[in-house]
C-alpha cells in the first residue's frame, strides 16, 4: 500500500470509528483488508482504496468493520466481574429495591461474551422471578458481531476461555462441535449496532456501563469524549467498568476509581467509597 493510500485509509477509519491505525501494523491491516477485497472483488489494495476515495458507503463500512479487533471471552478479566458481582450489583439492587429496575450497557460487546457473562450473573440472582425489570443492552460497531451475538453460538475454544464448566452446563447446549447459549439468557439481552462516536440519547439512565477493551483503539480526544458521554448517561450512583489496560486518568474528571474493585469507577467519591466498603 502506498503511504498516500495508507494515510487516506487511516483518516477514514479514524473519522468513522475513532480507530487509530499505525503503519507498524500494516501487515495485519493488509491481511484484514484481503477478506473485504475478496468479498467485493478487488484484486489489489490500490483498486480498493481508489473505490473508497469515490465514497462507496457499503465498502467504507465493511473496511471499517474489518479493521476492528473483536477479541473477547466470557468473564474476561475475572477480577472485574467478581467485583461487579460482589460489590456493584448488591449495592445497585439495594438502591433500586423500590423501582425494581436495572439498566446495564455492554458498550462494545464483540460476539456477545461480555453481555452474556453479565446475563449469567443476573440470572444467578433470579431477579426477574422477583418482579424485576432488567434492560441489558449490548452494542457494537460491527454488524457481523451483532449477528454473531444474537446467534449465541460459540466454538469449543471460545467457551473454554473463561467459562466455568458449571456455567457451560447450566447455560449452553451442544450443537455439533459448537455451544449455543440458552434462550432465557438470549432473551435477557437486546443487541444493537451502534457507533460509540454517535449520540447516546437513547441510552439514558444507565446503572452500569461496561466499556471494555475498546478505548485502547481510540485517540485521546475520542477516549475523553466517549467517557464524558457515558458519564452523562450513568445514574448518579451507577458504575463504569473499563478494560484491564484502560483508565480515566488524564481523560475525564467525571469518574473516581473504586478501591478493591479493579477497573471499576463511580461518579463521586461517596459512591466509590460505598462500592468499596
Ligand atoms: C476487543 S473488542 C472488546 C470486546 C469486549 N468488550 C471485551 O472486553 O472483551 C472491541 C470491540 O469494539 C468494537 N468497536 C470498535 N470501534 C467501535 C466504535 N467506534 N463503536 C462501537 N464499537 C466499536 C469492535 O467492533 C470490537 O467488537
Amino acid at each position: 500500500m502506498t503511504p498516500d493510500d495508507f494515510s487516506f485509509l487511516a483518516q477514514m477509519v479514524r473519522r468513522r470509528a475513532g480507530l487509530v491505525l499505525t503503519e507498524k501494523k500494516l501487515h495485519l491491516i493488509e491481511s484484514r483488508l484481503s477478506t473485504v477485497m475478496r468479498r467485493f472483488g478487488f484484486r489489489s489494495t490500490d483498486a480498493l482504496v481508489k473505490e473508497l476515495r469515490h465514497g462507496r458507503e457499503t465498502l467504507a463500512r465493511a473496511v471499517t468493520e474489518v479493521l476492528t479487533t473483536n477479541e473477547s471471552s466470557f468473564f474476561r478479566d475475572r477480577a472485574a466481574f467478581e467485583a461487579f458481582r460482589e460489590r456493584v450489583l448488591p449495592r445497585l439492587i439495594e438502591a433500586r429495591a423500590e423501582t425494581k429496575r436495572l439498566r446495564i450497557w455492554s458498550a462494545a460487546c464483540a460476539a456477545g461474551q461480555e453481555a452474556y457473562s453479565i446475563a449469567m450473573l443476573l440470572d444467578d440472582l433470579k431477579l426477574q422471578a422477583q418482579g424485576w425489570s432488567i434492560d441489558l443492552i449490548a452494542t457494537d460497531l460491527s454488524a457481523e458481531m451483532i449477528a454473531r451475538s444474537e446467534e449465541g453460538l460459540y466454538s469449543h475454544f471460545e467457551v473454554q476461555r473463561g467459562l466455568a464448566i458449571r456455567r457451560l452446563v447450566a447455560h449452553f447446549s451442544q450443537e455439533g462441535g459448537s455451544w449455543r447459549i440458552h434462550e432465557n439468557l438470549r432473551r435477557m439481552v437486546s443487541f444493537h449496532q451502534f457507533n460509540l462516536l454517535d449520540s447516546y440519547g437513547w441510552l439514558d439512565d444507565l446503572d452500569a456501563v461496561f466499556c471494555r477493551n475498546v478505548l485502547i483503539y481510540f485517540d485521546q480526544k475520542t477516549k475523553a469524549s466517549v467517557l464524558d458521554k457515558i458519564a452523562e448517561m450513568l445514574t448518579p450512583d451507577g458504575a463504569l467498568v473499563l478494560g484491564n489496560s484502560e483508565a480515566v486518568t488524564g481523560l475525564s474528571t467525571a469518574f473516581v476509581p473504586v478501591d478493591r474493585a479493579p477497573n471499576t469507577y463511580a461518579k463521586t467519591k461517596t459512591i466509590a467509597q460505598r462500592l468499596a466498603s
